[in-house]
């Protein structure tokens, strides 16, 4: 796959099962085949496609100013979609300067730069909004390739929990990054 026949898009409800056979794709990966983990769920989880859905269809159709908006950018390779990243606002009014990323790209798809266009795409999207002031994200501290791409495009460091999660018997440090945009 390269940026000639790759392509970020933003996404809406045509593409939701696309997203989720994605999000599924890409769980399974995490913390397998020497990736580090990189999902708070567990090899156990069920993912809930249903919530997964629901989510997205409300929270697509919420104003920047509304608690709970979420907007995705898919990038669709030739038949399907093969990495995302998606902004979402918390659910208290008086936080709707700052929203969250989460960003994956699947693993035959990598070191190929779309997960720093992926970021690049929703950091210009969040520069265009005037409620906008930070993006805040969460990353495992062994994910280090992460960690790097999210300093590289002007993340800081700003708090790190030790043993936030466990994960299939793994202790997880995480590292709390901001950027103002
Ligand atoms: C993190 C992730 C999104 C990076 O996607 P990607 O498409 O491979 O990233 P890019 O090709 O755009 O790389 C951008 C930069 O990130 C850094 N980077 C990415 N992966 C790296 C790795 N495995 N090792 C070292 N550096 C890495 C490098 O600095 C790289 O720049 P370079 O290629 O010029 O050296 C991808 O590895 C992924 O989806 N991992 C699983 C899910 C995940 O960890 N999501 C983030 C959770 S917080």
């Amino acid at each position: 796959m390269t940026a000639a026949n790759a392509s970020i898009v933003a996404l809406g409800p045509a593409d939701l099962n696309s997203l989720i056979e994605h999000f599924i794709a890409s769980a399974a990966q995490s913390g397998r085949n020497g990736d580090p983990v990189n999902s708070p769920y567990g090899r156990d989880y069920v993912f809930e496609e249903e919530k997964a859905r629901e989510t997205r269809l409300s929270a697509w159709g919420k104003a920047t100013t509304e608690a709970g908006w979420r907007r995705s950018w898919g990038l669709r390779g030739a038949d399907r979609i093969i990495g995302h990243v998606e902004l979402h606002a918390g659910r208290l009014p008086t936080g709707l300067h700052r929203c969250t990323v989460g960003l994956a790209v699947e693993r035959d798809y990598r070191r190929e730069g779309f997960g720093r266009a992926l970021m690049q795409t929703c950091i210009d999207w969040a520069r265009e909004q005037p409620s906008i002031v930070w993006i805040d994200l969460g990353v495992f501290a062994n994910n280090s390739g992460a960690v790097r791409l999210y300093k590289s495009l002007g993340f800081s460091e700003v708090g790190t929990t030790q043993d936030r999660f466990r994960v299939d018997g793994q202790s997880i440090t995480d590292i709390s990054m901001t950027l103002r945009v």
